[in-house]
């Protein structure tokens, strides 16, 4: 079989009164009350180890979803055992037989299965409904579609044969299992980061965010709905510190798909690292880190679209985005305009109540994603080479509201400039009109990251400059629109430098990760 030409699900509006907008606050008020109970699945089973924690609103913290179960050291033995036996029939499979799967997945998921996955990402994650709707919805089913889209491509990519053998690439999945650990901040990211291996024919433990629990158990029971076999994915929500030593000290530990912090990252890598003679095989580390994404705005820049791009790039949901425009450098002639326009846009935004659909911004995450950033921005407060221009205020007593910041600096060192925050907040340094080139240096050389960034220039010199400049300085680099919001098979996500390791989320690349090829030669 070959599939169908990839083509992105359309992201629907949920006008008032429209079919879509009942259902999901149909939803959203089931899952209000339901009082969900999750359970660890392994092998299809469900285990209740009692070891449970809540699952809160961010945006009301006292109302408690439900609870999940943590799974412990035990259940990641189980886990392993189970998914290496799920493995033995799931790899057998034909390729166009896993691939229907996660079809089906896709289909469940911009049809019945849409409004339970936007109001779980809605309600626990804090995301507005169109923020909910361009993950939840539409990136999960695109990569689902991608995937398959890109593996019918590459079975039917054949070496040539010649006069005397038949030739043939047989594109086995890794030996041994996937270890899948996966953020809060994206439904889509955590549902791929099991799906990319499992559709490639690996079996996975997936770790979903303690604070995204029920999202990614919504995602685990639509695979199952679809026909997934028990026990290619296993569910393990809980601490990592309890069962990532038993995973990763496997033999059979055979990849790591993640996306989180890079300090976490380095510690899985030096973790494997160290144990490397224990393995079967290279175990494949495929991971997407921190950033501390930047946006240089040229004099030649329109000054509206500058501030609208900052204003969607750094606020919207929250700034917890893994692209989030996060540092800006102004010329300084432009600034006055940028910075009327950007306090403009300051204040049409919302924040509050995410299930109220003119809401721009929810809560963040948790209390202590709430405190971090507090401490950012009392670090500019207190600082005397940087001021606050709009917001710095914060309350945490009903959820974990904190304005859109932004900081002005004279330091383009300033530790706002440099360090990741994963909040609204965006810091703005001006420099001298005729300082473009060494500000792209600046820009260049201040972060050790390399996720996303952006040049706002009407000039076709500056942009080309700052895409020169800027070679290394972001795996997605965007031109006159702010930097997040990667669409799959159209921006493929991913950064280097301490930002991980590139293998671009929902692309061949990716998927080639989770493959280990075999040549076979015939002779005729
Ligand atoms: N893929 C997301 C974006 O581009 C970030 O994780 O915004």
């Amino acid at each position: 079989p070959k599939v169908n030409p990839f083509v992105n699900e359309p992201v629907k509006s949920y006008l008032p009164g429209s079919p879509e907008r009942i259902e999901l606050q149909r939803e959203l008020e089931r899952m209000k009350s339901e009082n969900i109970e999750i359970p660890v699945i392994i092998g299809g089973k469900e285990i209740k180890t009692g070891n449970t924690a809540a699952c809160v609103m961010p945006h009301d913290h006292k109302h408690v979803l439900g609870h999940y179960h943590k799974a412990g050291r035990r259940e990641a033995v189980l886990a392993i055992e189970a998914a290496l036996e799920a493995k033995k029939k799931w790899e057998r499979l034909p390729w166009s037989s896993r691939v229907a799967i996660f079809l089906k997945a896709a289909e469940l998921a911009a049809g019945p299965w849409r409004a339970k996955l936007n109001a779980a990402t809605m309600l626990n994650q804090s995301k507005t409904f169109k923020q909910a709707e361009i993950d939840a919805a539409c990136e999960l089913v695109d990569f689902m579609r991608f995937n398959a889209h890109c593996l019918s491509n590459l079975y039917a990519d054949q070496p040539i044969s010649g006069l005397s053998a038949w030739n043939k690439t047989d594109y086995r999945p890794l030996e041994g299992f996937v270890f899948a650990v996966a953020p809060f901040n994206f439904t889509a990211i955590g549902s791929n980061l099991a799906a990319a291996p499992a559709i490639c024919g690996n079996t996975v433990l997936l770790k979903p965010a303690s604070t995204a629990v029920y999202s990614a158990y919504v995602v685990y029971k639509l695979y199952e709905a679809a026909g997934l076999p028990a026990g290619v994915i296993n569910f393990l929500p809980g601490d990592a510190s309890e069962i990532s030593e038993v995973i990763l000290g496997h033999e059979s530990m055979s990849g790591v798909h993640f996306t989180g912090s890079t300090k976490v990252f380095q510690t899985i890598w030096k973790t494997v690292g160290s144990q490397l003679d224990s393995y079967r095989t290279f175990p494949r580390l495929v991971g997407e880190t921190g950033g501390k994404n930047f946006v240089v705005v040229h004099s030649s820049a329109d000054p509206k679209t500058v501030a609208h791009g900052l204003a969607e790039g750094a606020f919207e949901y929250q700034g917890q985005k893994c692209s989030a425009a996060s540092r800006t450098y102004v010329p300084k002639s432009l600034w006055p305009q940028v910075q009327d326009a950007l306090m403009a846009e300051i204040d049409k935004i919302k924040i509050g109540n995410v299930e109220v659909f003119d809401t721009f911004m929810g809560a963040v995450i948790d209390e202590k994603s709430f405190n971090n950033i507090k401490g950012y921005i009392q670090a500019a407060k207190n600082a005397e080479d940087a001021k606050i221009i709009a917001g710095g205020g914060c309350s945490g007593d009903k959820g974990y509201f904190v304005e859109p910041t932004v900081i002005l600096t004279e330091n383009p060192h300033f530790v706002t400039m440099q360090e990741e925050i994963f909040g609204p907040v965006l810091t703005v340094y001006l420099y001298e009109d005729e300082a473009f080139e060494e500000t792209l240096k600046l820009c260049d050389t201040t972060s050790k990251y390399g996720l996303t960034g952006s040049i706002f220039a009407r000039d076709p010199y500056a942009i080309q400059l700052a895409n020169e400049a800027l070679t290394h300085s972001a795996g997605n680099f965007y031109i006159n629109v702010r930097p997040t919001g990667a669409v799959v098979g159209q921006q493929p996500f991913g950064g280097a430098r301490l930002s991980g390791t590139n293998d671009k989320a929902g692309s061949m690349l990716n998927l080639l990760r989770w493959l280990s090829p075999r040549s076979i030669k015939e002779n005729l």
